[in-house]
């Protein structure tokens, strides 16, 4: 294979800190994540998906001592109480879960470390400055902000608004310097390697002010990774974690074992999905630190934005944070990840309310879309027994239609592929829009009423069912329960197989659907908001 080309597709989110349990800023981007792999395996595509948490440093030390208990059985409890489950609430198709505190990651960190040292870019020093434990951050004095209400006249961290720690510590050093030129060349060769635009423009803007040497290890820390070759410290907990994208796909793994393997079929990471908060780690200390290493850097880092609560960054910490249960206990999990991709601009910040969730939910999904399969699985069953009829002599409205699928299909795959969900979800639900309109248009229920008419009720109802059909496959990486329903009422499952065998690329082929396949009407795919409490 030649240099940089493989066969999958390796997407992972940030791991994330389990000094709390997760709100809905985090499932946000596990959901976006998900969506985009599962996309692109409806696609036919290989793909890996990867998340996990962030277990290590101060701020998780800090949150298990306030709560009495030992690190380690802090973030054992809120894994297995919080962090794992939250992925069945949110529907997610992982497939693999790291946690910094597993032997794999720890080993093979402490392995990398030792590559980057023979290679010559760790050296002692003494770090002296600010450090903010919210961001797990060394500060720069020019990051901070002056501060507000109780913190007035002190200096803040402008994300977490509260003052920083200052220190002073022996430390060991990596020599980020040596990467700018690499770093600039690397991005001015590949500028989509950093999405949104703004993102690469900041990115871009900090890497050419000049990069200076940073702390890879902490000395006054002990909840993390020995320093292999000076264990009284450990690796500074982002020099720890990002290394989990590299250690859960086989970094450093025994040649010949499977998890070597792996390591050699997906890597580099096709997509580094982060919040635009952390984009510095992502976009230059992480490409920096594999070049150091001698492996690939990713390809793409997307930076996408926040949920705010009051125009400021949902967090645990300033109580603003919101459960992902509180809002899919109400809607479901289909709607959750409809509603937050196809209503913000991924990349965009974008807020929350239960207003806005409840007026799409009834217009595009209850009204829209489940009203138009409860309508067409109704009819055949009261037209028709039940049985999809076969169709022939379909006209120009039935023309208009199997177009309309086929550009939404790519429309959709387009800007999908390009992580742009929401014009890729808008797409898709113009064309149930477009469908609902055909059936308003073809009054079914008329053509029913005269013999004369059971040729064309019968091209109507099929063509309705059919296109129901492309739109079960291009709505499943999104909705995937309520289109495995879907695709069951259509009986799609009996003639055309398994929902996750159908392709994007096949989709707008019209026609599909076997004339005779059983149609069953059955529980409403999203039931009235008075109907769910
Ligand atoms: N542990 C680090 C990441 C290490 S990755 C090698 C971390 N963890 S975090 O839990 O604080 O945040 C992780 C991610 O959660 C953020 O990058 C972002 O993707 C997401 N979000 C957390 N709060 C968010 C919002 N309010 N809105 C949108 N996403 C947010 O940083």
């Amino acid at each position: 294979m030649a240099d940089g080309e493989k066969d999958s597709f390796y997407l992972a989110t940030p791991i994330y800190y389990v000094n709390d349990a997760p709100h809905i800023g985090h499932a946000y981007t596990t959901t976006a994540g998900d969506v985009a792999t599962r996309w692109r395996r409806q696609r036919g595509e290989q793909v890996w998906f990867l998340t996990g948490v962030d277990e290590h440093g101060t701020k998780v030390q800090r949150a298990a001592d306030a709560g009495g208990v030992s690190p380690q059985q802090w973030v054992d409890r809120l894994v297995g109480d919080a962090w794992l489950p939250v992925l069945g609430t949110i529907d997610a198709a992982n497939d693999d879960f790291i946690r910094t505190t597993e032997p794999r990651h720890v080993e093979r960190v402490q392995r990398f470390w030792e590559v980057v040292r023979a290679n010559g870019y760790v050296y002692d020093s003494v770090y002296e400055g600010p450090y903010c434990v919210g961001c797990e951050e060394f500060k720069f004095p020019g990051d901070l902000v002056d501060g507000t209400g109780e913190y007035a006249g002190q200096q803040v961290c402008p994300v977490h608004g509260r003052p920083v720690d200052q220190l002073q510590e022996q430390n060991w050093f990596f020599r980020l310097s040596a990467f700018q030129d690499r770093l600039i060349a690397h991005y001015e060769a590949d500028p989509d390697a950093i999405q949104p635009r703004s993102a690469y423009n900041e990115v871009m803007s900090f890497i050419r002010h000049g990069l200076v040497d940073i702390s890879m290890s902490r000395s006054s820390v002990s909840w993390g990774i020995p320093l292999p070759w000076d264990p009284e410290q450990v690796v500074y907990v982002w020099f720890d974690a990002l290394l989990n994208y590299a250690t859960a796909v086989g970094y450093g793994a025994e040649p010949g074992t499977p998890d070597a393997q792996r390591f050699a079929e997906v890597w580099p990471p096709d997509v580094n999905l982060v919040g635009k908060d952390i984009l510095r780690f992502h976009a230059v200390y992480w490409p920096a630190m594999l070049m150091a290493a001698g492996e690939l850097p990713p390809r793409k880092v997307f930076a996408h934005g926040w949920l705010l609560v009051g125009g400021e960054k949902m967090s645990k910490s300033k109580l603003t944070g919101i459960a992902p249960e509180q809002i899919i206990d109400h809607f479901g999990s289909d709607a959750f990840r409809y509603y937050f991709l196809r209503s913000i601009q991924f990349g965009q910040d974008g807020s929350f309310s239960w207003e806005d969730m409840s007026a799409r939910y009834t217009a595009e999904l209850a009204n829209g879309l489940g009203n138009l399969a409860s309508r067409a699985t109704a009819m055949v069953a009261r037209y028709c027994d039940g049985v999809l009829p076969a169709a022939h002599d379909f006209g120009p409205a039935e023309g208009a239609i199997a177009d309309g699928l086929a550009a939404a299909a790519a429309a959709a795959d387009l800007a999908i592929g390009d992580l742009d969900f929401s014009a890729g979800i808008t797409s898709v639900k113009d064309f149930v829009e477009q469908v609902n309109g055909y059936v308003t248009e073809q009054e079914p229920w008329v053509l029913a009423k005269d013999p004369a008419s059971a040729e064309r009720l019968n091209v109507v109802l099929y063509t309705v069912c059919d296109a129901l059909r492309g739109i079960a496959v291009l709505y499943n990486p999104v909705m995937p329960k309520a289109m495995a329903s879907l695709w069951d009422q259509l009986g799609a499952h009996a003639t055309l197989g398994p929902l996750a065998d159908q392709r994007i690329a096949d989709v707008g082929r019209w026609a599909q659907l076997p004339a005779g396949t059983a149609v069953t009407k059955g529980a409403a795919l999203f039931p009235r908001l008075d109907e769910v409490e």
